[in-house]
């Protein structure tokens, strides 16, 4: 699973998948998409790995986007095609059952922050920039930026991006909620695999149904949602680590989730 345009490794509990694509600022192209399918399809079967972790290679970015070089022969119908197999992508990494951080070292722009959105948590460098300049191209955003970040930070702000293709700096995106920490960049991989690694250590259903009651939670309406939520919240007595959570609390000890 380790390519040459993305790479993969995995240590106790956390995989990191890196697009490796420095000297085009880790553009996105079909290719790039294919490799992120074929690695988080594989990760949803893999028990080793609790929490994934999403970054770019080098200093400078995340990803500058999708690859305005592939996009310049598209007709329709393969821009749709294109637009497509990132879907696919996308749709693989936002439903893995664990969750996942974007890491976002540099600029996370057009589908670079619309793959960073596909994430459960995001944490940026100060150095990072965001946004979905594609207005500039002459096109619209075409994986989820006028779909989930209209959500994550509400429609008028997400018109104000899409309308504009105004980049925006790590610290702006903190106050609009788009990212949940903002970090001097040699404290973010730190700080991302500490997080990481606090969280392989919580009970593996426990996030899993978490993820799963917010997620779908908010495609319903709240009668709905609070509904699905007592679902999940009932399952979680279906667990071992339930009783092991709740035991060690009793007898004032850490607990040792065997997620099952
Ligand atoms: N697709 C393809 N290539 C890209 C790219 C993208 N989205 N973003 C950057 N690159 C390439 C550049 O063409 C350049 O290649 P070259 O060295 O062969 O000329 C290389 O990456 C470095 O980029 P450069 O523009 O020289 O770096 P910079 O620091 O001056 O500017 C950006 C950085 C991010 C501001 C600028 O690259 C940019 O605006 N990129 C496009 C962002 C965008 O519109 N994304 C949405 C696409 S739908």
């Amino acid at each position: 699973m380790d390519y040459e345009e993305v790479k993969f490794q995995k240590e106790d509990g956390v995989a990191v998948v890196t697009l490796h694509r420095p000297e085009v600022l880790n553009a996105l192209n079909s290719r790039v998409f294919q490799r992120l399918r074929e690695i988080f399809e594989a990760l949803a079967y893999d028990g080793e790995v609790k929490v994934v972790v999403l970054t770019g290679a080098g200093d400078k970015a995340f990803a500058a986007g999708a690859d305005i070089a592939e996009l310049e022969r598209l007709s329709p119908l393969e821009a749709r095609e294109f637009a497509l197999t990132a879907y696919r992508a996308q749709e693989t990494i936002a439903n893995l059952s664990r969750p996942t951080i974007a890491a976002i070292n540099g600029y996370a722009l057009g589908g670079g922050c619309e793959l960073a959105m596909c994430c459960d948590l995001r944490i940026a460098a100060t150095t990072a920039k965001l946004g979905q300049p594609e207005i500039g191209l002459g096109i619209i955003p075409g994986g989820g930026g006028t779909q989930r970040l209209a959500r994550l930070i509400g429609v008028a702000r997400a018109k104000e991006l899409v309308f504009t293709g105004k980049v925006i700096s790590a610290t702006e995106a903190l106050a609009m909620g788009l990212v949940n920490q903002v970090v001097p960049p040699e404290e973010l991989m730190p700080t991302v695999m500490k997080l990481a690694r606090d969280l392989a250590a919580k009970s593996g259903p426990a996030l899993a149904l978490a993820k799963r009651a917010i997620d779908q939670g908010c495609n319903l309406g709240l009668p709905a949602g609070l509904h699905y939520e007592i679902e999940c919240f009932a399952n979680c007595f279906a667990t071992a680590d339930h009783q092991e959570g709740i035991r060690a609390f009793l007898e004032k000890r850490r607990p040792h989730f065997q997620d099952r």
